[in-house]
């Protein structure tokens, strides 16, 4: 199977064996209501409707069926950039978000990771951490925070070297 193809299979013969597949415009329902259930600043349908549109990869996680979490990307020649990653809060702390960002590191190992978190996004900040990402810049007041009546939130900007040796 070519490197970059999906659909693939985490935990495999485990009870947490689950799929990644791509999704597509007939998915983003369930995923919009996987997003909504995960996240306190979802993504809208727009999102991710524009997303599918710019050709990013957008990639569900599926069990028994069941759309369970999931990211997308967009892939660069030199580069990637992670735009979003959810999974359902009753499969959390299950390793999925991590394994998914595994297989993402793996795939793509000739290419720089970066992202964008909220700087008090402390879970999601963990799990890139534990992944090898490091804090390489700061972006002020750059989320809206629309719960903290016109606060803004700082992002903080995240990279995973290429050829980064995962230990786990
Ligand atoms: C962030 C998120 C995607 C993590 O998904 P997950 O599948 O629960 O993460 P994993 O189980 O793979 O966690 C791997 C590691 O990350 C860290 N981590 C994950 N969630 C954590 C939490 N709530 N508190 C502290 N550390 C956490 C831990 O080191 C964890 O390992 P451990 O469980 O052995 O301690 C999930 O919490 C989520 O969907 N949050 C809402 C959406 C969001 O904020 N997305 C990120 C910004 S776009």
């Amino acid at each position: 199977m070519p490197k970059e193809d999906f659909p693939r299979v985490i935990f495999p013969g485990t009870q947490h064996e689950a799929c990644i597949r791509r999704f597509s415009f007939d998915d983003v329902d369930t995923v919009v209501s996987v997003e909504r259930s995960a996240s306190k600043h979802p993504w809208t349908e727009q999102n991710f409707v524009s997303s599918i549109g710019a050709g990013h990869l957008c990639l569900a996680l599926t069990q028994n069926g069941q759309f369970i979490g999931h990211a997308v990307v967009s892939v660069l020649p030199d580069e990637l950039e992670l735009l979003i990653i959810s999974v359902a809060p009753d499969r959390q702390r299950k390793g999925y978000a991590c394994a998914l960002l595994v297989e993402l590191c793996n795939i793509f190992d000739n290419r720089d990771f970066f992202l964008e978190v909220r700087e008090g996004n402390l879970p999601a900040i963990a799990l890139y951490k534990r992944l090898g990402f490091n804090v390489v810049d700061q972006r002020k007041a750059y989320y809206s925070t629309p719960e903290k009546q016109g606060l803004r939130e700082n992002a903080l900007v995240m990279r995973r070297l290429k050829h980064y040796e995962y230990l786990y």
